[in-house]
């Protein structure tokens, strides 16, 4: 390359720089000047990842996801873009040379290491509770302030760029990567991860809003034509991105593998144009998500400006499409002017240095986070907070080895991760030996049984290649269960699911117990009621899981998550008391998986063609969730919403009034119980009939409390829109809000309402937008109706 001499000369990269940072918050104008001053060839580069670009202006972030081309002579340094969704993910061990791997799907799922650098500091990232758990605190300030903590990481070690948040919808429970996830929810969805964005961008650190759009399945993702009506998928599955882009306003959002309305979405003008930039008014970068190829000039016609990770190819191809007249060169300037546009408000572009992010403060805030995100399903005869000091039987390879996250682009490379068992025993819990000593010998033997990466660097082990464990089989002694629990004062069983990007869960052994699981719960509770003791089930697992089987088992069940490095800590704060749950569940807990209406139109972990994997028709329409479980009056085991706590609230004096374009509801929460706590104060509004049919009620808001100590209360004010009222009126393609009699339910869950206060809307409120993404094939949306 003619460059070459140029990316060796260090004294000529810096002074690039800083001619770059000079330029730094460049005018589109000068953009365009520098544009006029490119070859075709260094334009094309631009648009495409340079996996292999050692040398970029300033530096290289080794184990970021992907880096763009740096092009000296011009002054335009590379830049580094990282995952993911709960911290970021570089290689903690700088190394000379590193390379990611990726497994047969193109999923990133290590980095082979070169030699240590020597004597460079390590660069571990705070891995934070999983997005779910994040989204079981219902608590904006919570996203904002990870948000922020993620972009300090970022920015001292040198990422431009994470991406993230993942916004997909959790359609169907067994979605492998649904705890990237935030909800079943699209405003829940929308609020906390614009709040996240704002922490991050609030560092002078990009994100990229992904997976556009309807990515809520592995198997088969990359090809998969998502069918819906342009009802569910205004309503359902673009609400959050329409949120977050218009408030947040992402610096990029990333292209999801799939297809709608029949076309890829990498490729898809309405979806990237009309639609995204056209209604929505984003004016940042697209890039696509990594490894697929999809045809070069539909990219570039779709603004899909940044090719990642990329290859020489594609930059020919680039080259060869605008050559022959197949796309002009217009276009390609619009996609060079995204990229240069991010690259000008980067972190590289205003002249990084490297500096050392507070992991100690960041640590607190994750077991904090994780301790608010917990959610406390059942507490019966006292059982929890447990007393200490206690001695407890510890039962669960999970609680031994417990599980931080999932799989990954958003494993993070953390230093550490604070097993439930040292929790425990830290916060004063005796713990029973026998059964220590068991479940270690378990643990020592399953981590080389099932460790198929034997020469991954240490940092690895505790990262990427760290096993989950299956359950221990107990049922050939099950009087080991009786003696332990005889010799303890109570019983903790933790139950453990991973889950992760390369698959999607399957529902024997995974969505329902093992039988080993089956046995252990069974023993431990008669064991527990034989003596009178306590048994607690502590839930470390990626999400919704079959509960309705062997719920009444235990006296109290909490709802753990993937609670990040953390973990140990978090859970024993909650089961000492400590902190008080206050999570909600962000999703319904179906009584069985065969309830969900998507069931029908799932594919199976294996498929390799056909309906549900080249294409799934979303016949439940918008019935995703707590809106078909209620208007249907069906029974669920735990509600979207649900979550109780040590304390009690009372909610008082509602007054709803009419503010600017939308309404404004006061309640004051009260603690009448007798320990300090926070709550969730959640509103469901019950829209009037239309001609089309409405879920019975939907989330409109919510807010959280301070910690409200006994007797203390809080008037807590929840804000809504017109629009955010709306519904989708697909025969008229317009966004509408009725006129008409409406009430706001103030919940416990989607299904327990506290206060209802109605209120009128004298006029009906209408958008029009344009007529888009109709599905490819027909379908037959799901009909329900609400009971009367
Ligand atoms: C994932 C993205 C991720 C990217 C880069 C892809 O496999 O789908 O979420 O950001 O890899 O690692």
């Amino acid at each position: 390359m003619k460059t070459a001499n140029l990316f060796l000369a260090i004294a000529g990269c810096f002074a690039a720089v800083s001619a770059f940072a000079e330029a730094e918050g460049l005018t589109d104008k000068e953009i365009d000047r520098l544009i006029g001053r490119m070859t075709l060839e260094e334009k094309a580069r631009l648009l495409v990842g340079t996996p292999g670009c050692r040398d970029s202006l300033s530096h290289r972030t080794e184990g970021a996801a992907g880096w763009t081309c740096a092009l000296p002579e011009l002054g335009i340094p590379s830049i580094n873009l990282a995952d993911g969704p709960v911290g970021v993910r570089i290689d903690p061990v700088p190394s000379t040379a590193a390379q990611v791997v990726y497994d047969e799907a193109g999923v990133p799922v290590g980095t082979l290491a070169g030699d240590a650098a020597e004597g460079a500091p390590t660069r571990y990232c705070t891995c934070f509770p999983s997005t779910t758990a994040l989204a079981a605190t219902w608590d904006r300030d919570a996203a904002r302030r990870q948000g922020e903590a993620m972009g300090r990481e970022a920015r001292a070690y040198g990422i431009d760029v994470i991406l993230t948040p993942g916004i997909n919808i959790m359609r169907n429970p067994l979605c492998g990567r649904n705890f990237e996830y935030y909800s079943e929810d699209p405003l829940l969805t929308g609020r906390l991860a614009a709040a996240v964005i704002e922490g991050i961008q609030s560092q002078g650190v990009g994100t990229s809003l992904k997976h556009f759009v309807a990515n809520n399945q592995q198997t088969g993702k990359k090809v998969n034509d998502a069918r819906m009506t342009q009802r569910a998928l205004r309503e359902i599955y673009l609400r959050a991105f329409e949120y977050c882009v218009r408030k947040a306003k992402p610096w990029s959002v990333m292209g999801s593998y799939n297809r709608i309305a029949g076309e890829y979405t990498q490729t898809n003008r309405e979806l990237m144009i009309d639609l995204l930039r056209g209604e929505w008014g984003f004016d940042g970068l697209v890039l696509t998500d990594w490894t697929v190829r999809r045809p070069t000039a539909g990219l570039l016609e779709a603004r899909s400006a940044l090719i990642m990770p990329g290859d020489e190819e594609i930059v020919r191809e680039i080259v060869e499409t605008v050559q022959s007249g197949t796309v002009k060169e217009s276009v390609l300037d619009a996609c060079v002017r995204d990229v240069l546009r991010l690259v000008a408000r980067s972190l590289t572009a205003q002249g990084w240095s490297p500096s050392e992010p507070d992991l100690g403060a960041h640590a607190a805030l994750s077991r904090e986070i994780a301790g608010e995100s917990m959610v406390l399903l059942k507490n019966e005869r006292d059982a929890l907070p447990l007393k200490t000091p206690q001695r407890i039987a510890l039962f669960g390879a999970t609680a031994y080895k417990s599980i931080a996250g999932g799989t990954g682009s958003s494993n993070v490379n953390k230093a550490y991760v604070r097993d439930i068992c040292d929790g425990l025993r830290d916060a004063g819990f005796t713990l029973d030996e026998r059964l220590r000593s068991l479940y270690e010998k378990y643990v020592a033997y399953q981590n080389e049984a099932l460790d198929r990466y034997p020469d991954c660097p240490a940092w690895q082990k505790v990262s990427y290649h760290r096993t989950v464990l299956p359950e221990m089989d107990l049922s050939g002694n099950p009087e080991l269960i009786d003696r332990q629990v005889g010799a303890c004062d109570a019983a903790v069983v933790v139950l453990g699911r991973g889950s992760g990007e390369t698959s999607d869960r399957v529902v024997e052994g995974d969505f329902n117990l093992t039988d080993a699981e089956h046995f252990l719960l069974e023993r431990v509770a008669a064991a527990c009621r034989r003596t009178g003791k306590r048994m607690v089930v502590v839930m470390n697992v990626c999400g919704v899981m079959e509960v309705a089987s062997w719920r009444e088992l235990p006296d109290a069940i909490l709802m753990a998550w993937f609670p990040g490095q953390e973990c140990g800590d978090a859970v024993a704060d909650l089961l000492t008391g400590k902190v008080s749950p206050s999570g909600r569940l962000p999703m319904t807990f179906p009584l069985r998986y065969e309830d969900l209406p998507s069931s029908k139109n799932y594919p199976h972990v294996g498929q390799t063609e056909g309906r549900n994997f080249d294409y799934t028709l979303y016949e439940e329409d918008i019935w995703v969730g707590y809106r078909y479980f209620t208007t249907a009056r069906r029974e669920v085991a735990y509600p979207f919403g649900y979550g109780l706590s040590y304390t009690s609230f009372e909610y008082d004096d509602p007054e709803i009034r009419r503010r600017g374009q939308g309404w404004e509801l006061s309640v004051t929460v009260r603690n009448t119980g007798r320990r300090a706590g926070r709550e969730v104060v959640q509103l469901y509004v019950e829209a009037p009939e239309a001609e089309y049919a409405k879920p019975e009620a939907e989330l409109r808001a919510f807010a959280r409390t301070g910690l409200l100590q006994p007797g203390d209360e809080e008037r807590v004010t929840l804000r809504f829109t017109d629009y955010d009222l709306a519904s989708f009126d697909e025969a008229r393609s317009q966004w509408r809000t009725d006129r008409g009699a409406y009430v706001a339910r103030l919940g416990r869950s989607a299904e327990e309402t506290i206060l209802s206060v109605p209120f009128r809307s004298g006029s009906a409120h209408s958008w029009r937008v344009r007529d888009l993404l109709a599905p490819a094939g027909p379908i037959t949306p799901m009909q329900v109706e609400r009971a009367r």
